[in-house]
Formats: structure tokens, sequence, C-alpha cells
């Protein structure tokens, strides 16, 4: 087995590791043939639930009875109530993306259950697909193209469908890790200038591009052109972009979410975008996916994709090689660097 490399100075893991035939992997979705080749070649059983869509709560808790371990999706809610109706064999779950917070990870904790998800392999893809939401969305692609397919356009107009300049721009980053830093490498290749908030300085990103450093986001937002959004969902983060910081943006600011929907509030972000105080937003990700708060969809200023940054057939093969990577070392007894808990 290749791939993700054993940490052995880690912990050894809490449970001991079955023979690989015992094994049980349920898979939460239907999965390419390909992606699931490792876990075959180890010797281990897999279950796949051998649909496109998130399976009913039922049903994934039933199949996780006795799993040994579980490869999740992002609309799959691992908490207490799946750790314990998998059982004590449960030793790892690991996700498909970056994001863990559809995890209880207290509660895997708590029962010496591994987690591993994906990072770096999706880096790249995600900040691309960010740039070009941005792009988009401030040269007005969607409404261009609608235009034209509609029929309706008339030929070229001296003040047809004009958009925002990127160069010279003030964009924020919010959240300056991996996604973040390699959005804001993007954006400053198109000449704007970058400024980010986060929990810590990035002097990495400083250096590499001359990324400004802001302490308080209240007083960067009032600054901002552009805001692009790249932390992590947690507690702290649900809705850091309230009703009363949308407020502080400047009138025809740009809005770009490829990280969570929960960190903005979207019925007040509807309401800054229908009053005209912010000229648009860019979405991929919503509060309560697969819905999409109405009001979005009936406005022109905004481009809405269906949370597809990380989907491309490169990133998608490389992410599954860091989950099959992980459940196989886990269930060897052994870590590996994707662990977050
Ligand atoms: C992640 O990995 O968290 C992304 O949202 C999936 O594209």
């Amino acid at each position: 087995m290749t791939g993700a490399a054993a940490r052995p100075d880690r912990a050894a893991p809490p449970h001991d590791a079955p023979a690989a035939g015992a094994a049980r992997v349920l898979v939460t979705r239907a999965l390419p043939e390909a992606w699931l080749g490792p876990l075959r070649e180890a010797g281990l059983t897999l279950d796949v639930i051998d649909q496109h869509e998130a399976p009913p709560r039922a049903e994934l808790l039933a199949r996780a009875r006795g799993a040994t371990a579980v490869w999740v999706m992002l609309g799959d809610r691992v908490d207490a109530e799946l750790l314990d109706a998998a059982g004590p064999e449960l030793q790892v779950v690991a996700t498909f993306s970056v994001g863990v917070d559809h995890i209880d990870l207290p509660a895997c904790r708590e029962r010496g259950v591994l987690v591993a998800n994906t990072p770096e392999a999706l880096t790249e893809a995600t900040a691309d697909l960010a740039m070009a939401l941005l792009l988009a969305l401030s040269r007005r692609l969607a409404e261009g193209e609608a235009l034209l397919r509609s029929g309706g356009w008339q030929g070229w107009g001296p003040q047809q469908l004009l958009g925002f300049d990127i160069a010279g721009a003030r964009v924020l980053v919010v959240g300056p890790g991996r996604i973040g830093s390699a959005f804001a490498r993007r954006v400053r290749a198109f000449d704007a200038q970058v400024h980010y908030v986060g929990r810590r300085r990035n002097l990495s990103l400083e250096d590499a591009i001359g990324a400004r450093y802001e302490p308080d986001l209240d007083a960067a937002l009032a600054r901002s052109d552009v805001v692009s959004l790249h932390a992590p969902l947690t507690d702290e983060t649900r809705h850091l972009l309230d009703a009363r910081r949308l407020r502080l943006l400047p009138t025809g600011a740009l809005l770009v979410n490829t990280a969570r929907g929960p960190l903005i509030d979207e019925a007040a972000l509807v309401a800054a975008l229908r009053d005209g105080h912010l000229g648009g937003a860019a979405l991929d990700v919503y509060e309560r996916e697969p819905e999409v708060h109405p009001g979005l969809l009936t406005l022109p200023n905004v481009v809405l994709l269906p949370h597809l940054g990380s989907a491309t057939h490169g990133t998608r093969a490389r992410m599954a090689t860091l989950v099959t990577d992980a459940i196989t070392a886990v269930l060897r007894g052994e870590r590996t660097a994707n662990l977050v808990a």
C-alpha cells in the first residue's frame, strides 16, 4: 500500500488491528471501482451503499452496524448516534472531504474512533473554483451567457453588462490556510491588493505575495471590495458574516464563498443583495445544502454552483487515495498523517 506515510511518532491505535478478512468497510455512496480497489486489495470486505445521493439516516445507521471502518461524505452526519449504531468494532471514520464539520470529533475521541480527512489533495482545485467564481461574478459571465442564449442580444453595446476590475481591487481572504493561500496567490496574479484575516498570521503568504495581515475582521471588511471565505465551519465561525458585518462592507462589494454555507447568514445576504448594498455574491456552498435560499435563485447578481470545489477527476482520485490509505493504515495498526482526531 502506498500513499500517506505511517506516523510512528504518534500514539498506538486504541484497538487491536483485526485480521484483514474480518474487517468490514462501509462506503456510503456508489464510487468508481478504481477508487475502491486498494481496499479490496487489502483484503477488506466492502459494503457499498450503491447510490449517488446521501442514504436515508435509518439506512446509514443500520448499515454501520458492526463496521470496522466507514468511508463517509459531507452529507453524512457522524455523531454519537451513528458511532453507537456502528458499535465497538469501529476503528476509523474517513471522510471524503477536508472539512470535518459533519463529524462530532469529541464523540469519536471518547469512543477511540480515529478520523481521517483529505487535506492538500483538493487545495488547488478549490482555489481554482473560487477564482473562477470571482471572475464569473465580477465580469457578469452568467448574465452574459443567459442574454445570448435567450436570443435577446442585439450586438455590442458601450454600456452592456459592465462589470468590475480585479486589478487594483482590495481583496480580503478570510482564512489564510491552504486553500485561502492558494486563492490569494491566484488573485494576486490578477494584480489585486490582497489582505487577510485569520486566527494567526501567515508569514509565508506575506513574504510570497505581500499580503497584508488585518488583526480586526470588522475593520478589514470596511476596507474590502471583494471578500472570499476560506475558513472552516466551527462554533466560532458560524454566521461569521451576519447582517451587521455584511453592512460593514462598502456598497457594491462582492462576496465569494467556497468554504461552508453557514459562515454566512443567508437570509441577511439575500437582504443585502436585494437592496443593492452588496454588488453580488458567488456561492458554491449553502447554509442548508442541498436547499438554497429561494431569494438567491431570483437575483441576477449572484452566481450559484452546486458545491463543486473539489470536483475534478484528478482531485477526487487523490482524495480517494488519501481515504483508502488512511483506512488500510489504521486497520494495520498504524497512524497516518491525515488524522484529525
Ligand atoms: C471539502 O472537502 O470539505 C469540500 O467542501 C468538498 O468539496
